[in-house]
């Protein structure tokens, strides 16, 4: 069983998670390779797939949507996980009282569960060291309705993520096919 947890990461936040993800797998006994989309030409070898993007202005990164929409027919056959880094912050809920980790699926989220069916798809706290922005990063994140919601630091949830990761290992043991 290999598992390719295949990400697409603009400043690292979504790589640190991706490849922790994989060492949970790899600790339950699963081959599992954490590689940028990019870099995957033939994903057909791989059985099961954890996929996961960064979350920019509603959207799920570019990269991470064509893998999905082009390996489609594939991946709607194989056990596949999502999942979107992104909401930044120690609140989590909005102001209207909303599950930020609900509100902040991607806008693609919702094709996806229709055309490949995952098996489950999470959101995770992202990070950002604004020092770092470049172009229009820089400059939407100086608007200040936006400066509001992007507070600087690292909110990634590990223990969250880890629990998530393991419950993929549970779930591959008892169902390691299909949808
Ligand atoms: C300009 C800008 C827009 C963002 N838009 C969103 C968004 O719409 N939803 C969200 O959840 N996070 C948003 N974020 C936060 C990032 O998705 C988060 O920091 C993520 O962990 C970055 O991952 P990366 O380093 O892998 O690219 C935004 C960040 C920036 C700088």
């Amino acid at each position: 069983m290999t598992v390719l947890v295949g990400y697409s990461s603009k400043y690292g936040a979504t790589e640190g998670i991706a490849e922790r993800i994989a060492a949970t797998l790899r600790a339950a006994g699963l081959e599992a390779d954490a590689r940028p989309l990019a870099t995957v030409g033939d994903p057909g070898a791989y059985d099961a797939f954890v996929i996961g993007a960064a979350a920019y202005m509603g959207s799920w990164r570019k990269d991470a949507t064509r893998f999905v929409r082009r390996h489609r027919d594939l991946l709607a056959a194989r056990a596949v996980w999502l999942f979107s880094s992104g909401p930044l912050g120690t609140d989590h809920t909005d102001s209207e009282g909303r599950d930020m980790l609900v509100e902040s699926q991607p806008k693609q989220f919702a094709e996806f569960a229709e055309s490949i069916e995952p098996r489950n798809v999470q959101v995770f706290s992202g990070a950002m060291d604004l020092s770092k922005l470049r172009g229009r990063d820089r400059l939407v994140s100086k608007i200040p309705a936006v400066e509001k919601i992007l507070p600087d630091g690292d909110f990634r949830d590990w223990p969250a993520i880890d629990a998530w990761a393991a419950g993929i290992a549970r779930d591959l043991a008892s169902a390691p096919t299909g949808t």
